[in-house]
């Protein structure tokens, strides 16, 4: 991506898209958000971090009515967000995103940043350090690089004027039998997004003190 990809941000002040985002239960209905521009919001949140860069996540964008009809039921109290949004986007883990290494690796080199030699030795590191993870470590990197990219959407999302609210308060066994684009992707999160008809309401954190010690 291109630099001048983010001078089109509608909303392009850092610090109102991160302080001043707020979890919206409440959305104007109605309001679409095209599959041009909902493409763009995920390749632009697709720019997170991730372990080895592997990306261990996919979206399924739930924008229709009868897919909003069909996930209604599986969100729980989330009902508010899931019938007023523009679109709910699951985020879904991929379990063994060793597999997509080659692909990943040699566009890198095909791209030009990165050599060849790089481009063999970081493969055989992925190969070792995956096929030698037990189940727990790997589940536990699958999902901190899936809430890494859902965090950022929530921030892309206000770059172009939407709000958000992540949303953890789901069926997962019922969200992914019906939505998983492959049995085996876990859903990790689901965020509402859409236009706000509503403030949000102030939160408090914990003081730094408090979180915080330096060693
Ligand atoms: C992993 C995760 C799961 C969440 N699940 C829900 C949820 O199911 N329903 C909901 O209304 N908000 C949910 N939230 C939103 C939190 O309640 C909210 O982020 C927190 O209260 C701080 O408020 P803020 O987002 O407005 O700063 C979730 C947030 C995270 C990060």
């Amino acid at each position: 991506m291109t630099d001048s990809a983010y001078t089109q941000f509608t909303k392009n002040d850092f610090a109102q898209n991160v302080f001043g985002r707020r979890s919206i239960r409440k959305f104007v209905p109605d309001v679409k958000i095209t599959r041009a521009e909902m493409q763009e919001i995920l390749t632009q949140a697709g720019r997170a971090p991730s372990s080895m860069n592997l990306q261990p996540w996919r979206f399924v964008v739930v924008d229709s009515a009868a897919g909003k009809v069909q996930l209604h039921d599986m969100v729980m109290t989330n009902t508010p967000q899931n019938d007023t949004s523009s679109a709910m986007i699951i985020v879904f883990g991929v379990p063994h995103p060793e597999h997509d290494a080659a692909k990943i690796y040699d566009a890198a080199v095909a791209a030009g940043t990165m050599s060849q030699t790089t481009h063999d030795e970081e493969l055989a590191e992925i190969k070792d350090y995956y096929e030698k993870m037990d189940p727990v470590t790997r589940a536990k990197v699958i999902s901190l690089d899936a809430g890494l990219v859902t965090m950022q959407l929530t921030l892309i999302a206000r770059a172009h004027g939407y709000d958000t609210c992540i949303i953890g308060g789901f069926n997962g066994t019922a969200v992914q039998k019906a939505f998983a684009p492959h049995p085996d992707f876990v859903p990790e999160a689901i965020v509402a997004i859409g236009q706000a008809a509503e403030n949000g309401y102030e939160t408090v954190r914990l003081p730094v003190a408090e979180t915080t010690t330096f060693a």
